[in-house]
């Protein structure tokens, strides 16, 4: 299996979640991060499961590094038929009515382009006690063990 990280970020967290994630996985995956806003969405590449996690800032927006992805998704609307792509979200609960909003614009749009979205987008919430990898790792193993399900 491939799988392609991409992250969204403005303080360096979605980016050290995919370095953790990328851990977790086995010798027989093979993987690689990228910053989403070195990504064409267009280049996505079907033969690679992507995993994209983003934070929410501003108000709702998304983070510097996945405003050029997510204007390339609203404005070119590439086919993404055949691109499959899990999703993660960091927010913070004391932004309540924009929680985690960001991975629910770019989750949308990406189903928007066709691509298909393979287990329930993940959350983790700033304002907690947990860390980030204490919440993505163990969803992180879930989606693989969809992925493995529908490959058996
Ligand atoms: C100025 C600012 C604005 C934020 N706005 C939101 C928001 O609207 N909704 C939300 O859920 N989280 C919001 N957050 C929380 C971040 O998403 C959270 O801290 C996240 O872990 C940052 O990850 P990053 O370092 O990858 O950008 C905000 C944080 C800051 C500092």
């Amino acid at each position: 299996m491939k799988i392609h990280f991409l992250y969204g970020t403005e303080t360096g967290n979605s980016e050290i979640l995919c370095d953790d994630m990328q851990d977790e996985l086995g010798a027989d995956v093979t993987s690689r991060i990228s910053d989403m806003g070195t990504v064409d969405p267009a280049d996505l590449d079907p033969e690679e499961f992507h995993i994209v996690v983003t934070s929410t800032y501003g108000n709702g927006d998304l983070p510097s590094t996945a405003v050029s992805f997510s204007d390339a998704l609203a404005e070119t609307k590439p086919d993404l038929s055949g691109i499959r792509f899990a999703i993660f979200g960091l927010g913070d609960m004391v932004f309540a009515e924009t929680f985690a909003q960001g991975s629910k614009t770019l989750m949308e749009q990406l189903l928007a382009c066709k691509a298909e979205q393979v287990g329930e987008r993940g959350i983790f919430d700033a304002s907690g006690a947990d860390m980030p990898e204490d919440i993505g790792v163990p969803w992180l193993h879930g989606i693989l063990a969809l992925l493995q399900a529908k490959a058996a």
